[in-house]
């Protein structure tokens, strides 16, 4: 029988071994490789090698689970299990030599698919600041060894939140549509440019909340976990699950506030 714990143990270890490949690529300075949707979405060599690292030692270590990577696709596995890789998310700030990317890896269990899976483990690790985040199902969210809660007596007016823009013009358009009704109402913004680091955040208590549409599940698969055992929730609009239409995490108040903004 496969653990939780034991789940969570090899994510954190996996994590740390890659964040060191993407920070020590980052030191010998990084090349665009691509573009890939448009000319703002870039994949460096490190993406794909920190993606190769990981999944050659899922490979090794739980050769029967499935796999969903950023750059290198899908694999089914018998086990039920899959694991959710994004290598570096945060790209663009990473080429840019800006330390605010990650290693984000999450163990779903069910259909590999947000709406359906049943998140197990979320580990999100930024190597720059050395912050492993993590999260078993039922156990609670950690920064290390401390225990994280989402901050629970912010409304609307009083709420800084976090949010980011698709790679895609026409999204970006929309997008900016809604932060044009959000932001008059809000503290301020951030657009910190890793969205597991910003989902991260909303479960340390530094930021009030998140919303961003246009996600791919491996943006979100480790850091909605992360919110909602610190407390927090996260989803899309009317009970929809997260996904690519939306995702809204904060605190339960907060995230009824904004789904009405958001919903219009
Ligand atoms: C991106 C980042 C960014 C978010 C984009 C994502 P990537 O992921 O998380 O903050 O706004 O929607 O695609 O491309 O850096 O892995
Ligand atoms: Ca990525």
């Amino acid at each position: 029988m496969t653990t939780n714990a034991a789940l969570r143990d090899l994510a954190i270890d996996i994590a740390t071994e890659a964040g060191e490949l993407a920070q020590r690529r980052r030191s010998e300075g990084v090349a665009i490789t691509a573009t890939k949707t448009a000319l703002a979405d870039i994949v460096t060599e490190a993406d794909r090698e920190v993606e190769d690292l990981i999944r050659t030692r899922l490979a090794a270590e739980r050769p029967d689970d499935g796999f969903l990577g950023e750059e290198s696709g899908a694999a089914g596995g018998a086990s039920g299990f899959t694991w959710v890789i994004d290598p570096i998310d945060g790209t663009v700030n990473y080429a840019y030599g800006i330390p605010a990317f990650a290693v984000s890896i999450a163990v779903v269990e069910g259909t590999p698919d947000p709406a359906q899976w049943r998140a197990r483990v979320g580990v999100v690790h930024n190597p720059m600041t050395r912050e492993m985040f993590h999260a078993v199902v039922g156990e609670g969210a950690y920064l290390g060894s401390r225990r994280l809660t989402v901050n629970t007596t912010v409304d609307a007016a009083g709420a800084l939140v976090g949010t980011g823009f698709g790679y895609e013009a026409q999204r970006r358009v929309e997008q900016f549509e809604v932060l044009s009704r959000v932001l008059p109402i809000v503290r301020d913004i951030r657009r910190l440019g890793a969205a597991s680091l910003d989902l991260a955040s909303v479960a340390a208590g530094r930021l009030d909340a998140y919303y961003e549409r246009g996600l791919w599940p491996w943006d979100h698969a480790a850091g909605a976990l992360l919110v909602t055992e610190a407390g927090g929730r996260c989803g899309g609009i009317d009970g929809a699950a997260a996904g690519r239409d939306l995702l809204i995490a904060a605190a339960p108040e907060l995230y009824a506030q904004l789904e009405a903004i958001l919903s219009r």
